[in-house]
């Protein structure tokens, strides 16, 4: 596995250095101000994880039976905090003959009846960002037109989760690290989504204080010792991770906020007062040699408050802000301390995207000065062979918790790998967990499952196949789907599709999953999953394509698209409320819901071509089909 992907990673990186370097003008000069607020910076030293006085009540891991004390206790407020932004959306979504607004109002007294709605991005690099930022922009009540009639701006707003794998954790993690930036602001800004620039090369100079890469990596490898020398386990994620936040966490020091927690999204005054969603990165558990299964691996979750999995295997959290302690039997001794500083949100984002950071084994391509190669190189062999792909959670917070004979409660360290390896590349797992009770699930796919990197139901296939195992899926339960011919040959990863229409044929409780696959509206969005660098043009142009997956071309495609929407978010809740939806829902949900249909002969090559015509919107020509070869493996994981 390893040397397809290195090969892989070579080929990518030669292709894209390769590209000429455009810097088209950003369309978003209008959103002006830079970002200024973000999450807090409150790591006691930087990146180095430190002991800390332990709170009078002493940190403990929990088991996994419910959700967090603290995610209860939010979820009170958030969502009341969504019934304006939902009773507006709904009725900007045009749902004749159902008044959207008394339907809320009448229910409201009792939450639970209200929809419960989550988003979830998906991994596949750069190509996630973009084309999940597209859907998010779209989602956002406060972009430009996104709140005309037939749009879906306000979602974002009425959504209680919003959930990131990989790619897509990058996505999810610029936009709430950076105190809830909206999509435009972040295209705008001068200091983050800088992406014509490699980040093996450090950021665009000309606007952070930083002067060159030898200084960008200088600081980097000062960080990393600093965690090292503080007797940590490190890898190459961590390198990966302070690299990526160059790119997408915008702190004032120019570094990428080496001192910036996850933990500290749960503190932001906004967040704490419900004002937009709860964000989640997944990430999969993998132990030393071995070889992730997709039916029985273990996923973990990050939140605000928490590190842990409701899988059997761990089935535990830990309290995030406290990650680095040495926990033992689930509690911290007597005579321990306390550890802060270790959930930075960089290693976060780069746990979830591991697969990436074999790019890092390419600094040799680079302009760095041969000095600065060879330290690099000496850093990397130290690293040595084990630690090539993992995230480093050590001291294992769950050690000695659960008396069994799991390798989690005796490893010393927890091992944690991009959370795309187990095929589930769309991070529903935290969405589907009973305890949330999540009614609809926005599922967007920027997987490049087919030999021109579009997405076809893949990750579908493997969240339902492990609901279908009684062990694993530990109370979870996902809607039928098809066999990724039947996506192919019935074009259903090339529009929007519901699955799970009908709650009384899915045994156990099951959101209804809106699953919205890339595929070229406007744009021909298929790039390299291992494509480093994008110009201004070609990241606006397949955010714009990504807002057209989502919207079916602001309706162009269907004019119904919006009210179809309005009745899945309604499903659940009407079918709880015993209240019938109108007549355009049934014609809604005959279009859209797949109704049980197969064909499962092998479909010829999935080429799908642009849908809308428009001027100027046509990508610069690379022949990837060269890559896919050599991508092998890799590429199926993404
Ligand atoms: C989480 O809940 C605990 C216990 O109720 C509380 O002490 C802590 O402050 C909460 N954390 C946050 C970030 O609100
Ligand atoms: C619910 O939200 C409304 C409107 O935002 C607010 O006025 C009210 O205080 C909230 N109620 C609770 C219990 O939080
Ligand atoms: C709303 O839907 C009705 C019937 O489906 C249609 O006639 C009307 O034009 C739609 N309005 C908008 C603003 O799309
Ligand atoms: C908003 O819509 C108007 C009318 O279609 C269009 O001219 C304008 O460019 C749109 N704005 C953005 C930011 O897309
Ligand atoms: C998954 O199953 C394989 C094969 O039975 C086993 O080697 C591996 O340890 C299992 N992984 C987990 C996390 O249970
Ligand atoms: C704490 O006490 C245990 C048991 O006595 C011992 O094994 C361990 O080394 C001690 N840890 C520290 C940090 O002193
Ligand atoms: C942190 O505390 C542990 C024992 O709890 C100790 O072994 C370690 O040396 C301390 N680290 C520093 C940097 O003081
Ligand atoms: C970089 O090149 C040097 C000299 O050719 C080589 O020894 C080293 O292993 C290379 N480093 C990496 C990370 O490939
Ligand atoms: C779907 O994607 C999987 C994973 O890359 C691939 O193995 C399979 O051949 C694809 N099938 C179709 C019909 O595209
Ligand atoms: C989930 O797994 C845990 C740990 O094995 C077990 O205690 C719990 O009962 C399981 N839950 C369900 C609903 O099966
Ligand atoms: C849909 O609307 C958005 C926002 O105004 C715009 O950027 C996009 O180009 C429109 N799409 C089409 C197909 O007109
Ligand atoms: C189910 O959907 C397929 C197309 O996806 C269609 O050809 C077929 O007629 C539908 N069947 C029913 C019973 O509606």
């Amino acid at each position: 596995m390893k040397l397809p992907l290195f090969a892989a990673a070579a080929a990518g990186l030669a292709n894209a250095a390769s590209l000429p370097v455009e810097r088209a003008e950003a369309e978003v000069a209008s959103v002006a101000a830079d970002l200024i607020v973000r999450a807090l910076p409150n790591a006691p030293d930087g990146y180095t994880p430190t002991n800390v006085t332990c709170p009078s009540t002493r940190p403990t891991i929990r088991d996994a039976s419910g959700i967090s004390t603290n995610e209860t206790e939010w979820l009170k407020v958030r969502r009341n905090a969504t019934l304006t932004p939902m009773k507006d959306l709904l009725s900007r979504l045009n749902l004749t003959g159902f008044d959207t607004t008394s339907y809320i109002n009448q229910h409201s007294s009792n939450i639970s009846n209200i929809p419960n709605i989550a988003i979830a991005a998906s991994g596949g690099g750069y190509r996630a960002l973009t084309n999940g930022a597209g859907a998010l922009k779209a989602f956002d009540s406060r972009s430009d037109n996104a709140t005309n009639s037939g749009q879906l701006g306000g979602l974002l707003q009425a959504a209680t989760y919003v959930s990131g794998l990989s790619g897509g954790s990058w996505l999810v993690g610029s936009m709430f690290v950076n105190n809830f930036s909206s999509i435009g602001e972040l295209q705008a800004s001068e200091k983050v989504w800088r992406f014509d620039k490699s980040l093996l090369e450090g950021p665009n100079f000309d606007h952070i204080q930083i002067v060159s890469t030898v200084e960008y990596w200088k600081d980097i490898t000062e960080e990393v010792d600093g965690k090292a020398d503080a007797g940590f386990n490190t890898s190459f994620t961590d390198y990966w991770g302070r690299a990526l936040s160059y790119q997408l966490v915008n702190a004032s020091d120019d570094k990428g906020g080496p001192d910036y927690t996850w933990s500290s999204i749960a503190l932001m005054d906004d967040f704490k007062n419900g004002q937009y969603p709860m964000p989640i990165v997944v990430a999969d558990g993998r132990n030393p040699g071995e070889v992730i299964i997709e039916t029985n691996a273990t996923v973990y979750e990050v939140n605000p408050w928490e590190f842990g999995s409701f899988d059997p295997s761990v089935y535990a959290f830990a309290p995030l802000q406290y990650l680095g302690s040495r926990f033992e039997n689930g509690a911290i001794p007597d005579n321990g301390t306390c550890v802060r500083g270790f959930d930075n949100a960089g290693f976060i984002m780069g746990s979830s995207s591991t697969l990436f950071n074999q790019f890092l084994l390419q600094i040799n391509s680079t302009s760095i000065p041969t000095i600065l190669k060879d330290a690099f190189t000496d850093i990397l062999e130290d690293l040595g062979e084990r630690n090539d792909d993992i995230a480093v959670y050590s001291p294992n917070p769950f050690s000695g918790y659960r008396d069994s004979s799991e390798d989690y409660a005796t490893a010393k360290d927890l091992d944690v790998v991009d959370g795309g390896e187990d095929g589930e590349n769309i991070p529903l797992h935290p969405l589907i967990q009973p305890e949330r009770a999540v009614d609809v699930i926005f599922a967007i796919d920027s997987s490049a499952d087919t030999d021109y990197y579009w997405p076809n139901g893949t990750s579908l296939v493997a969240t339902y196949e492990r609901s279908l195992e009684p062990t694993i899926a530990n109370g979870t339960s996902f809607p039928a789907v098809p066999d990724q011919n039947t996506f192919v040959n019935l074009g259903l990863n090339s529009r929007p599709t519901f699955f799970g229409c009908d709650p009384k044929n899915i045994s156990g409780t099951a959101p209804l999953v809106i699953y919205l696959p890339n595929s070229p509206y406007t744009y021909d969005s298929n790039f390299s999953t291992f494509k480093l660098t994008y110009s201004d043009e070609e990241r606006d142009s397949v955010i714009t394509n990504g807002w057209n997956v989502v919207t079916r071309g602001n309706g162009t495609v269907d004019d119904n698209f919006s009210s179809c929407v309005a009745c899945a978010i309604l499903q659940r809740s009407t079918y709880r409320t015993n209240t019938s939806l109108p007549d355009i829902c049934t014609t809604c949900f005959n279009d859209y819901c797949w109704n049980g249909t197969t064909n499962s002969t092998t479909p010829g090559a999935y080429e799908p071509s642009v849908l809308i015509a428009t001027s100027g919107a046509m990508k610069t020509v690379l022949d990837y089909s060269v890559l896919a070869v050599a991508m092998g493996v890799a590429a199926f994981m993404l």
